[in-house]
């Protein structure tokens, strides 16, 4: 499916949604908020936040949530992804989110980095996740 490349009032609109439900993550364990928003296939933004747990490990990623609320609502390819982190750094998905993101981004997608205040780099996910594993594997040749 080839997707239409990203306007600049939906990267501003993306990034904004992604400061916005960075305000609310569950973060009491590391303080460390983060907000990451997903354009989808239809235009449509979905939004998440980290959620922690007293039990560290099941703590869920912001771009766990967001892409779990895009496919809840329907979409299912990622045109762009935002994410901000706290305290001014760049940061990047983690591992486990890059995999989660290659199932429904393509390898150029652009994966935003910002902050609470600037837009930081711009990653694709193939830039992310070189030589990855994804759904066309599983297909039977
Ligand atoms: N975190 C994310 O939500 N996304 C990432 O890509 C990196 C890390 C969260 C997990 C944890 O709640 C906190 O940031 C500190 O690691």
């Amino acid at each position: 499916m080839t997707l239409p490349p990203l306007s600049a009032p939906e990267k501003q609109a993306l990034v904004q949604a992604a400061r916005l439900v960075r305000e609310k993550a569950y973060a009491p364990y590391s303080r460390f908020l983060v907000g990451a928003a997903v354009l989808d296939e239809h235009g449509r933004i979905h939004a998440g936040c980290n959620v922690e747990n007293a039990a560290y490990p099941e703590g869920l990623c912001a771009e766990a949530g967001a892409l779990g609320a895009m496919v809840a609502n329907g979409g299912r390819r990622a045109r762009a992804v935002v994410v901000v982190g706290t305290g001014g750094t760049w940061i990047t998905p983690c591992g486990g989110c890059r995999q989660k993101l290659r199932e429904f981004c393509d390898g150029d997608t652009p994966i935003f980095s910002a902050n609470e205040h600037e837009l930081g780099p711009t990653y694709t996910l193939q830039q992310l996740l070189p030589e990855s594993f994804g759904p066309e594997h599983l297909r039977k040749p």
